[in-house]
């Protein structure tokens, strides 16, 4: 999602004048978009800082002025702080206000705040009824907000604190801003919310809106939104993520059976297999809720590859909750996977919870854990091998004359190809499996999509056998 607000933070910004680029020194402004998520993250803010505080110095030796500016989860928990300990930053904002970024570049820019600009409202308007209608989309692949903040408070989790309470966007402005992004390129479109699947947005009141329906719901769940994008011509693939798994309802899961659009992946963080523990993290499930969750939708759509999220080390976990865990891991197969230490994080529950686990277990854990996954990620991709799988070409790779792109399980997919070919569903015979990606051989002549969308990089012009591509 910071990806998406990054994209958007430039796109309200460009009327301004201001462009995004690759290269930091001497840029006129510089916005760290910040995570909160673990204690990693948040610690490297202000690392950064001081590595940036050097380049505004040597901007303001030249006679110039950076604006240096904290935004994202971190700027919203610890805003003060931030201003007190790196008086170097001028304006600090949080995610649900960077709509308002040209009236808080100016104010940085009249010195109006002596200390530095700060903005960390929950304001009751929704940024994104301000935010710009055209947006710099680059890519056959897109990420597109629906849903933010969440009301579950998980006891490890801050993100109930830093973004807010849920809130779900009207279906009617995410179907026109799907249509933007596909007109100006994407194939691919994920939607995107902290809790995804608990999307209940306003329906288009087009549907809802005669006295024939007064009846009917006016608000659309994440299964009834998938479909409606489907129909979106030359929109090829619909994916989502994050899902919680008590959001996982019938509809949703019939959809992954019977849209062809909606990708054959699901990332679905469970943390724990443990039911001690995922009571104790208020997941309100159990592990065999999950389990029958992971049978319903291979029931739907019997190729489904599944993802997860892993915490090891929350407190009080013992050894038998961890094998619970490695157990769950083991019945359920997953193609990838995250996994993490718990880190305590301020303000939660579980920070206050007396058992914390020695970092010596919790490292012992995680190396089980992954060896476990990577195991079932290695396998996963080994039994691509030989198959011919439809991949949409996303970027130029790393040699000359490749490309890569996704697989529908979401698989880095690298290929001898022309850039013709990027922004194209395209068949390919999968050859060989790494541990992170597979290898493989277009199919000539039956990719689809849409042509003249490709950005055709000029080092991969003429190549092996693409000429049908066009
Ligand atoms: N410690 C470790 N991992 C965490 N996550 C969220 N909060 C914490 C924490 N305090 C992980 C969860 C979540 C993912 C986004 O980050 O697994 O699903
Ligand atoms: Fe955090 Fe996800 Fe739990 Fe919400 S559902 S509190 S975002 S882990």
């Amino acid at each position: 999602m910071n990806v998406y607000d990054s994209t958007r933070m430039s796109d309200v910004l460009a009327p301004l004048g201001y462009l995004p680029t690759d290269q930091p020194d001497g840029a006129d402004m510089i916005i760290l978009n910040t995570c909160h998520i673990r204690e990693k993250a948040s610690e490297k803010v202000f690392s950064e800082l001081g590595r940036l505080k050097q380049m505004k110095l040597e901007k303001s030796a030249d006679g110039g002025r950076m604006i240096l500016a904290v935004a994202g989860c971190v700027a919203q928990a610890e805003g003060d702080e931030i201003l007190r300990r790196a008086p170097q930053v001028d304006l600090v904002f949080g995610p649900q206000t960077y709509h308002r970024l040209p009236e808080l570049v100016t104010r940085t820019l009249r010195d109006e705040d002596a200390g530095g600009v700060l903005d960390i409202d929950f304001p009751l308007e929704s940024k994104f009824d301000a935010l710009p209608d055209d947006s710099v989309v680059e890519g056959a692949s897109a990420f597109l907000s629906i849903q933010e903040g969440c009301d579950k408070f998980c006891t490890f989790c801050v993100v109930p604190y830093t973004r807010g309470a849920e809130f779900s966007r009207p279906a009617a402005d995410i179907f026109a801003e799907a249509q933007r992004l596909v007109a100006a390129g994407a194939r691919e479109i994920t939607l995107l919310g902290q809790n995804v699947n608990a999307y209940h947005g306003d329906a288009p009141s087009l549907v809802f809106g005669g006295a024939a329906d007064a009846a009917a719901s006016s608000t659309w769940g994440l299964g009834r939104l998938l479909r409606y994008l489907a129909e979106i011509d030359g929109l090829e693939r619909l994916r989502y993520t994050t899902s919680h798994p008590r959001d996982m309802d019938d509809e949703l899961i019939a959809v992954h059976g019977d849209e062809p659009k909606v990708m054959p992946y699901l990332h679905l963080p469970v943390q724990s297999g443990s039911d001690r523990i995922l009571e104790a993290m208020n997941r309100r499930h159990t592990a065999d809720d999950y389990r029958r969750i992971v049978d319903r939708l291979r029931d739907a759509c019997p190729q489904i590859a599944l993802s997860s999220d892993f915490i090891v080390g929350f407190p009080g976990e013992r050894d038998e909750d961890f094998a619970d865990t490695l157990r769950l891991i083991t019945d359920v197969g997953y193609a990838q996977a995250y996994s993490f230490k718990y880190s305590p994080r301020p303000g939660t529950p579980a920070e206050a919870i007396e058992q914390q686990i020695d970092e010596a277990v919790k490292s012992e854990r995680l190396e089980t854990l992954q060896n476990l996954l990577s195991a079932q990620q290695i396998a996963f991709n080994q039994s691509a091998v030989g198959q011919t799988m439809r991949v949409l070409m996303e970027k130029a790779g790393r040699r000359d004359h490749q490309l890569s792109g996704r697989s529908p399980f979401m698989q880095s997919v690298f290929v001898e190809a022309n850039g013709r070919l990027l922004g194209k569903v395209v068949e390919v015979r999968i050859e060989k499996a790494h541990a992170r990606s597979l290898e493989g051989t277009v199919v000539t002549g039956t990719y689809s999509g849409v042509a003249g969308v490709a950005t055709q990089p000029s080092n991969h012009s003429g190549g092996p056998s693409m000429e049908a591509a066009s």
